[in-house]
């Protein structure tokens, strides 16, 4: 009895705390998950007249029962017509429920895929398990890119473009848009926008494997002021060690395994398998919204990889006493 109250009551907590602001679909803070909003309550409060109508109607059944008739198969016409008109009734009710539910699902998923030209334009790609973002522009040399963590202005049309290289992922950022898959060699598009400023959290909605969990993403919405300054520090390479302990981390990086899959522009570092470090400490976690950025987490990350992170394709890198240090430091000054 203790047992099953405690689950009424952790499901109770769940369900509550699962309304509350960032991560909630019903939290809407753009016009395309507004329409998603809309539409699951529109859902709700149209289902739960149905299911009261019904158990009503089964109660009043229940509680007026009428005597039996001495001969069931006598013809009644009376009886007939009636139940005729209740039939053709519940039939109607019936099929104008199902329309509504289509047609306001029709209008939602109408507006929600509906495109404007884009003010911000993102190649997302999925991998296990970590997203690697890119900024595309006309200009070559202006297209940069990051992980795990988005910038978008407030208030403009984001346009996502999303590909995956391993397996389907989901984006998922439920404050901000619907769900959409990542495949494999197949570009899919979304779009949406900002309403507030605000820090979003989203999620890999799609099973992709052991630390599909730890598959965060964050997006920042910002004035376009701080959006293009934001933009302006990404696009520059990293600035050059300023200390000798970060110019010997520099080297240990260059010198260790971390060169083979990361780069940091501005250096030799140019490896594609894991994110993009250039300016690794300027998102606010790390390991895809995993840990919290700082010195802690960059080392613990570093000297327990898959203790952290069980199965993530960055292998263990070994290290000498006097490495570590230096090295977090190099990667903590990557503003
Ligand atoms: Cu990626 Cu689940």
């Amino acid at each position: 009895m203790a047992r099953c109250r405690s689950l009424v009551i952790s499901a109770a907590v769940l369900l509550l705390t699962g309304c509350a602001a960032r991560h909630s679909a019903l939290d809407p803070q753009g016009p395309q998950a507004a329409q998603l909003a809309a539409l699951i309550w529109g859902f709700v409060i149209l289902c739960s007249f149905v299911w009261l109508t019904v158990m009503a109607v089964l109660l009043a059944a229940l509680l007026r029962r009428r005597a039996e008739r001495p001969d069931p198969l006598a013809r009644d016409p009376q009886r007939e017509r009636r139940a005729w008109r209740i039939v053709t009734l519940a039939v109607g009710a019936t099929a104008a429920t199902v329309l509504t539910l289509t047609g306001i699902s029709y209008v939602a998923q109408r507006a929600v895929s509906a495109h404007e030209p884009a003010a911000v334009r993102i190649k997302l790609v999925g991998h296990q398990w970590w997203w690697e973002v890119r900024y595309e522009d006309e200009r070559p040399d202006r297209t940069f890119t990051t992980a795990n963590e988005i910038y978008v202005p407030v208030g403009e049309p984001v346009t996502l473009t999303l590909n995956s290289t391993d397996v389907i992922h989901s984006f998922w950022v439920p404050s901000l848009a619907g769900k959409r898959d990542l495949i494999p060699g197949q570009d899919a598009e979304l779009q949406f926008i900002a309403a507030r400023p605000g820090v979003y959290r989203g999620q890999c909605a799609e099973y992709c494997g052991w630390q599909h969990a730890h598959m965060g993403i964050v997006v920042v919405a910002v004035e376009r002021a701080a959006f293009d300054a934001w933009r302006e520090r990404q696009i520059a390479p990293a600035a050059a060690p300023d200390d000798p302990e970060r110019a010997k981390g520099l080297a240990v990086f260059l010198t260790k395994a971390c060169v083979m899959c990361h780069a940091v522009r501005g250096t030799p570092a140019g490896g594609k398998v894991g994110p993009d470090l250039t300016h690794f400490a300027s998102r606010s976690t790390i390991a895809a919204a995993t840990l919290p950025m700082s010195r802690e987490s960059i080392a613990g990350w570093i000297a327990d990889t898959q203790g952290l992170k069980p199965g993530v394709h960055m292998p263990q890198v070994t290290l000498a006493a006097d490495e570590l240090e230096p090295l977090v430091a190099y990667l903590a000054g990557l503003q």
